[in-house]
């Protein structure tokens, strides 16, 4: 609380101490886990002796060790980071614990279970994987116990961030959590064509990502502005179609990079390559894909959406799929198709009339769903799932029930009702565009909104996959967008991994105050969620 006393004219700032606006929590997980008892006894852990104990003979060494070194290094680069450095260069500490009763003991390994096998080294994660682990830290002995290698990952996320600084040493106090998430689907959107984004942006997302526990990167790669994907197959897409087409591309190295660099943290990466609209930049080198507008019946300047009536279209997209869904080796990827409804160049060319005329096709929401048949039969021949935005559903093209429908519009609760009820999935995203600035750090309006608010029974309800963050591109850049995603981001990572009923934004305040600082930390530039206060 700050008191000024003016005394005679003059400040005297009497009571005075510099604080935050809010005070943030000490060793509180974010997201915060299903069921967690904590207790006042503490256990101290001195780096140079901890070590994670790992199962032995369980398929998959490297994939494991590799985590384990991530997480010590978080754990012990602690003090230095704080700028307490005697424990770093191995100077005696202050050892305030052992005059004190809560402290209960020496936290020297993590004894880490697998309880199923890890199939290999290779392994993915996928939709619906098992996350769940349990985690016991106790001064008869600490464990991290899950059924795959996903809820160890997570397990081990939640163990770093229970350990936190007291004066210049790492403290763990004693606690049992048994967590998993809500949502199997917990996603954020990076669009890389309004601007492009460069690799290490996106590894240090996925980076943040891992530190909130998402599990999808959900890629919007290409769109009208730009086509940075370096095609195999098509390489001139990107060629004339980048912004530049050397230094604002992504290579095919670039991709397996971000994809393996996703795959050791848990993530799926699903790309989007959207159709039949925002496909402006395909034309600079395939001007043949798009449909020509008119206007006054003369040929216009502009190019509409995908040509749906030439069968070329669709051998340039059975080409350009079939190299997609090898380069990207999810069970998913994401075929857009948002804002085609005004159906505005296909409405005015010749050539689109006489192809609707000729066969039998008198609707635009008919030549949709020819061209959604299309793209979707040669999904189903490369064995790929896909998910696609809510217009595709809206506008009556035919869809089978194991579709996943994205929800975006604005609220979009009757949308996310009407795609359960017709027996669809849904994957939300209506409320948590990043995008959308209000003033501050503006995180409550993410968390306040609940997916699950519409109106459906418990079977509707259970088909809701889970949502996703979009941070659409128009105003970010390479220098804004970490602060512009953290900590806001992270809003929409409790609301998908946490219970329903964890949903109180002061509540959630103290913690967030402190997650933010931790991935500070860790080196993500997150933008204070409070207002005034100081990472210490
Ligand atoms: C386009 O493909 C359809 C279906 O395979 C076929 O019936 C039609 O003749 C083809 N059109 C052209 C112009 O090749
Ligand atoms: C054209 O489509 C309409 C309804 O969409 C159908 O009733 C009619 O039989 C079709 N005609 C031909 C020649 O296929
Ligand atoms: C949807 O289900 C059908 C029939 O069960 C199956 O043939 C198809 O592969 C499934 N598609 C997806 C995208 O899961
Ligand atoms: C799709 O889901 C709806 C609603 O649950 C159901 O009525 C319909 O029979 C399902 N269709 C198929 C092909 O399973
Ligand atoms: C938060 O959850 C509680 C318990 O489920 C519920 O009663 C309350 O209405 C929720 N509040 C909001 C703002 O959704």
């Amino acid at each position: 609380m700050l008191k000024l006393f003016v005394v005679f004219g003059s400040i005297l700032a009497c009571c005075y101490a510099a604080e935050p606006a809010i005070k943030p929590t000490k060793g509180e997980v974010w997201p915060k886990p299903q069921e967690q008892e904590t207790s006042e006894n503490y256990l101290v852990l001195q780096p140079h002796t901890f070590s994670f104990k790992g199962p032995a003979d369980i398929g998959c060494p490297n994939f494991l060790n590799d985590a384990f070194t991530r997480y010590w290094t978080i754990i012990a680069t602690l003090p230095s980071q704080q700028g307490q450095l005697s424990e770093v260069r191995g100077r005696p500490q202050k050892k305030f614990w052992e005059a004190d009763d809560n402290f209960v003991g020496y936290l020297d390994s993590l004894k880490v279970e697998l309880i199923g096998a890890c199939a290999s080294e290779a392994v993915r994660p996928d939709l619906g994987d098992d996350e769940n682990y349990s985690l016991t830290i106790s001064n008869e002995g600490s464990t991290l116990s899950a059924s795959t290698i996903w809820g160890v990952l997570r397990g081990l996320e939640t163990f770093s961030q229970l350990v936190y600084l007291e004066g210049e040493s790492l403290v763990v106090n004693a606690t049992i959590i048994t967590d998993f998430p809500r949502f199997p689907h917990r996603g954020l959107l990076l669009d890389t064509s309004r601007h492009f984004q460069p690799v290490y942006i996106i590894l240090q997302n996925l980076d943040a990502m891992a530190y909130n526990k998402f599990n999808v990167l959900h890629w919007h790669l290409v769109d009208d502005p730009s086509f940075p994907y370096v095609s195999r197959t098509y390489p001139e897409l990107s060629e004339k179609g980048a912004y530049h087409p050397v230094s604002k591309v992504y290579e095919q190295s670039d991709v397996s990079k971000i994809i393996e660099y996703a795959r050791v943290r848990g993530i799926r990466v699903i790309p989007e390559f959207n159709m039949p609209s925002h496909t402006e930049s395909w034309g600079l080198s395939h001007p043949e894909l798009l449909t020509a507008c008119y206007f006054n019946d003369q040929p216009w300047h502009a190019m509409g959406p995908l040509d749906p009536t030439k069968n070329t279209t669709y051998t340039f997209l059975n080409n350009l799929l079939t190299e997609v869904v090898d380069v990207f080796p999810d069970s998913h990827i994401h075929i857009g198709g948002d804002d085609f409804s005004s159906y505005f160049c296909w409405k005015r060319n010749p050539d689109v009339k006489a192809f609707m005329s000729d066969n039998n096709i008198s609707s635009y929401e008919q030549l949709a769903n020819y061209f959604f048949q299309n793209v979707i039969s040669l999904l189903d021949s490369l064995n790929s799932k896909y998910l696609v935005w809510e217009e595709v559903f809206l506008n009556g093209v035919t869809l089978p029930n194991n579709t996943t429908i994205h929800v975006r519009a604005d609220g979009g609760f009757d949308t996310l009702a009407a795609v359960t009820k017709a027996g669809k999935f849904g994957v939300y995203s209506g409320c948590w565009y990043l995008d959308e600035l209000s003033t501050g750090s503006d995180w409550q309006k993410f968390y306040e909104c609940e997916l699950l608010d519409f109106d459906g029974t418990d079977e509707h309800k259970k088909l809701v996959l889970g949502g996703a963050a979009c941070m659409w591109g128009e105003t970010v850049n390479e220098y804004s967008i970490m602060p512009r995603v953290w900590p806001r981001a992270s809003a929409v990572a409790e609301k998908l991994w946490s219970a329903q009923d964890v949903n109180d934004s002061e509540a959630a305040r103290p913690r967030l105050e402190e997650h933010g600082c931790r991935i500070n930390r860790r080196g993500i530039a997150s933008q204070p969620p409070n207002g005034p206060g100081v990472c210490l």
